[in-house]
């Protein structure tokens, strides 16, 4: 597997405080069957400092790290961008970035954002010559209420990602019922940890593509949790599956 949303680099967000919890972080993300993780950092976030090249270092240490000591699992690059309205102007100036070496940004919202921003933001990026992907979209509340804005998204090409512990029911009713209407309407990209820690929002995957396999398809868990992830990394199109509206 794949897990393409993690917060695994030292000391840059609210992850791993230092590089014994990344370490165990990795191997438990091996343990779980995970073989790729995209180290996705908190940035762009109003009133706080942020240092890009704080970023590239703790990358650059923790794949040192991860090569020493001789953990199987390969280490890409990638930012968790907050999506404000300046968002594609500092993506444009290079400011942030998405996943390395490819169109593809992850970006989140504020939970009570207004849609209309929320599109206004997305048709920007896209129009710079990314293809945004909305993380853990289950979880705004602007989302549970009108989930058809998913489909939206889809119809404009964009991608969604929806967090393991979601599907799984760690956080609460509202954020487990709204991502699997998404994963059964075909209207969920990837799915990933979110992981922060090595014990709380685990990022063990092994549970969601057994639950995924059971519940829908093992051609679910393949295409959300390895296929469509590798897809995005080689920066090629993602497998949309059969995207369905909520009004169908
Ligand atoms: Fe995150």
């Amino acid at each position: 597997m794949i897990d393409i949303h993690y917060h695994i680099l030292t000391g840059v967000d609210d992850g791993s405080p230092d590089l014994e919890e990344s370490v165990r972080m990795a191997r438990a993300a091996v343990n779980g069957g995970t073989s790729c993780i995209v180290a996705t950092p908190h940035f762009n976030i109003p009133g706080e400092w942020e240092d890009p090249e704080k970023i590239r270092e703790a990358y650059r240490i923790l794949k040192e790290e991860l090569s020493r000591q001789e953990i199987p699992l390969k280490l890409r690059l990638g930012m968790e961008i907050f999506g404000t309205e300046d968002a594609p102007q500092r993506l444009m100036d290079h400011e942030l970035w998405g996943y390395e070496g490819t169109r593809y940004v992850l970006i989140e919202f504020d939970f009570d954002e207004n849609p209309d921003t929320v599109f206004y933001i997305l048709d920007e990026i896209h129009d710079l010559g990314y293809t945004p992907i909305v993380a853990h979209p289950e979880r705004y509340r602007f989302v549970q209420r009108d989930p058809e804005m998913v489909y939206e998204w889809r119809m404009h090409g964009y991608g969604a990602q929806v967090n393991k512990g979601s599907l799984m029911g760690r956080f609460g009713r509202g954020p487990e019922e709204t991502a699997h209407a998404l994963v059964a309407r075909s209207l969920v990209t990837m799915v990933a940890s979110d992981a922060h820690s090595s014990r709380v929002r685990t990022p063990d995957m092994g549970e969601v593509w057994d639950m995924l396999s059971s519940e829908y398809a093992p051609r679910v868990a393949q295409r959300l949790l390895r296929d469509n992830p590798a897809h995005i990394l080689r920066d090629e199109p993602f497998e949309p599956g059969h995207p369905r509206s909520f009004f169908e």
